[in-house]
């Protein structure tokens, strides 16, 4: 199965990416994961992309476009991958588009997760993350069991860089201006469903896994 997780940020594709990717044992390709493990390790990729990454815009598309034609070439791709915010641009999805095509892989769904702007605020903005594993957890809707301490892996929680109230304000303007374009263009390949992404994490995930099978 290859499925594409849209959504402004914060409406939780990558809490329900983690959980397909569990159910149906294929990997989470996050960009935004993997963007900030090369900035964590100082790579030339990821101080490039921290310029973009700190005020809420877009890292350029040749950049990501090369990065993806690499990441869904590797062995645990076989069986199908989840992408989780990518294509992010009509220039992204049409590289996609080359990109399965030259690889002989067929797109099965797109699911665009929906929730209202003030609930998206609220989300990032309490959203804390394991600087360790990456875990997230929300300090009111998904709150870890010791306060500021990751259930996994013991490892501290941080609020990310990009999760202050101005720049979530940015990635709104940046989602509605570049990436909204692309509902339009995945309903004309009838592959796209809506789904609301308000309520409690496991209810969207019923949701997600009616309309997967
Ligand atoms: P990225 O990391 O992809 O950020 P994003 O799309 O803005 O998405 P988020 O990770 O913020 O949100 P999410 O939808 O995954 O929500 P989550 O599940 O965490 O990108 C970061 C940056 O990298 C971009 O700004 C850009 O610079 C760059 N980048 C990445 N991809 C790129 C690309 N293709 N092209 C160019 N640049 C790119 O949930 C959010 C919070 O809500 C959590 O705390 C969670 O616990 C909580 N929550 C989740 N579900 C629920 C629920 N149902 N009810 C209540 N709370 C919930």
């Amino acid at each position: 199965m290859i499925l594409i997780l849209l959504g402004a940020p914060g409406v939780g594709k990558g809490t329900q990416g983690e959980l397909i990717a569990k159910e149906y044992g294929i990997p989470q390709i996050s960009t935004g994961d993997i963007l900030r493990k090369e900035v964590k390790e100082g790579s030339a990729l990821g101080k490039e992309a921290k310029k973009y990454m700190d005020s809420g815009a877009l890292v350029p598309d040749d950049v990501i476009v090369g990065m993806m034609e690499n990441r869904i070439k590797e062995d645990d791709c076989k069986n199908g991958f989840i992408l989780d915010g990518f294509p992010r641009t009509v220039a992204q999805a049409e590289a996609l588009d080359v990109m399965l095509e030259k690889n002989g892989l067929k797109l099965d769904k797109v699911l665009l997760i929906d929730v209202p702007k003030d609930e998206i605020i609220d989300r990032l903005t309490g959203r804390r993350v394991c600087s360790k594993c990456g875990a997230v957890y929300h300090i009111k809707n998904n709150p870890p069991k010791r306060d500021g301490v990751c259930d996994k892996c013991g490892g501290e929680l941080i609020q990310r860089s990009d999760d202050t109230k101005e720049v979530v304000e940015n990635r709104l303007n940046v989602y509605e201006k570049s990436t909204m374009p692309l509902i339009e263009y995945y309903e004309k390949t009838k592959k796209l469903v809506k789904i609301d992404g308000l309520g409690d994490i496991n209810e969207i995930f019923s949701k997600v896994k009616a309309v997967l099978g």
